[in-house]
């Protein structure tokens, strides 16, 4: 802990309530410096990120970091990717992948163009695995996935397609689980302690930076897919997201959350019907 730290260095301990304070502080920089407003985010994780992010950089305490965000350009993308938690896996929650693939699938294929916005992609885990699963619906030709982050850095490593071999194996049973015909294998190539997925996967891949808390609507989407990001945000930035996410899908478009998240309480709940709840898919229902 930084508090630890600072005692090292010879400092006293940092109070929680100092704590807070610098962490008030570095937020504020962040939004009036940069932009990225975080103080919608759910603030006891949000604290204990920027902590550790002045851990990782060596920093006495959070104020330290406060100057490197006025002064340092180079530091901002360390800092947003150090906020973010780019922690995913391929074809996870298996299950999900599976109601998408059984129940909203066949919906889509009625549209000419299918347009699909997965908003907070990580490191592309999820953006492979909606691809692969759409070519062998033999609806990839026509769709287009715009695959978002406020991450530059995790939007970097998603463009590449690269992720540990030692995770192949697990994904392969998860890939069989969400109803994948073929083998997992015989989407990518393994090259020493790792695998990457053919570009071809990507031909219809958009990789952009959007950002849920502050950046309006991104396209006009017939599903978006936003697991496990609302979590890190408090009430007023769900509510914010689902209404966004209302505005940007086209009447009777999909929605998909994480297992953990939930509608019911925002006001864009009404504008919604579960279609399957258990895996967080919902269809807008706005009339004409
Ligand atoms: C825990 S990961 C979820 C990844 C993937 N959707 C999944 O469920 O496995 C959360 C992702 O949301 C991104 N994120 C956090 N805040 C965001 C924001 N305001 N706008 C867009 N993406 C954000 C993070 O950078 C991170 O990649």
């Amino acid at each position: 802990m930084v508090a630890m730290t600072a005692a090292q260095n010879g400092r006293p301990p940092v109070s929680a309530d100092i704590q807070d304070l610098e962490v008030d502080l570095f937020v504020q920089a962040l939004q009036r410096c940069h932009g990225y407003d975080l103080s919608d985010y759910a603030r006891a994780s949000l604290k204990r990120r920027v902590i550790h992010l002045a851990d990782q950089q060596g920093a006495a305490s959070v104020s330290d970091l406060i100057p490197r965000l006025l002064h340092d350009p180079a530091f901002l993308p360390t800092a947003i990717s150090g906020l973010s938690v780019p922690v995913s896996e391929l074809f996870r929650d298996p299950q999900v992948f599976a109601a998408l693939r059984e129940q909203v699938f066949p919906l889509l294929a009625s549209y000419p163009q299918i347009n699909i916005w997965q908003a907070g992609c990580a490191f592309g885990e999820e953006t492979y695995s909606l691809a692969i699963l759409l070519e062998e619906a033999g609806l990839y030709d026509r769709c287009h996935i715009y695959a978002t982050d406020i991450s530059d850095a995790a939007l970097t490593r998603a463009r590449e397609g690269i992720f540990p071999v030692r995770d192949a194996r697990a994904a392969a049973v998860r890939y069989l689980a969400a109803g994948g015909s073929r083998s997992l294998s015989d989407y990518y190539h393994a090259r020493y302690e790792l695998i990457k997925f053919d570009a071809a996967l990507r031909r219809n891949v958009t990789f952009a930076n959007h950002n849920l808390a502050g950046d309006g609507v991104f396209c006009e989407a017939h599903l978006i897919v936003c697991r496990n990001v609302l979590i890190y945000f408090n009430d007023a930035l769900q509510n914010r997201t689902l209404g966004l996410f209302a505005a940007s899908l086209v009447r009777g478009g999909f929605l998909c959350l994480g297992t953990k998240e939930n509608i019911s309480f925002a006001p864009a709940a009404g504008e919604f019907v579960g279609v399957d709840v258990p895996s967080r898919i919902f269809r807008l229902a706005r009339p004409a």
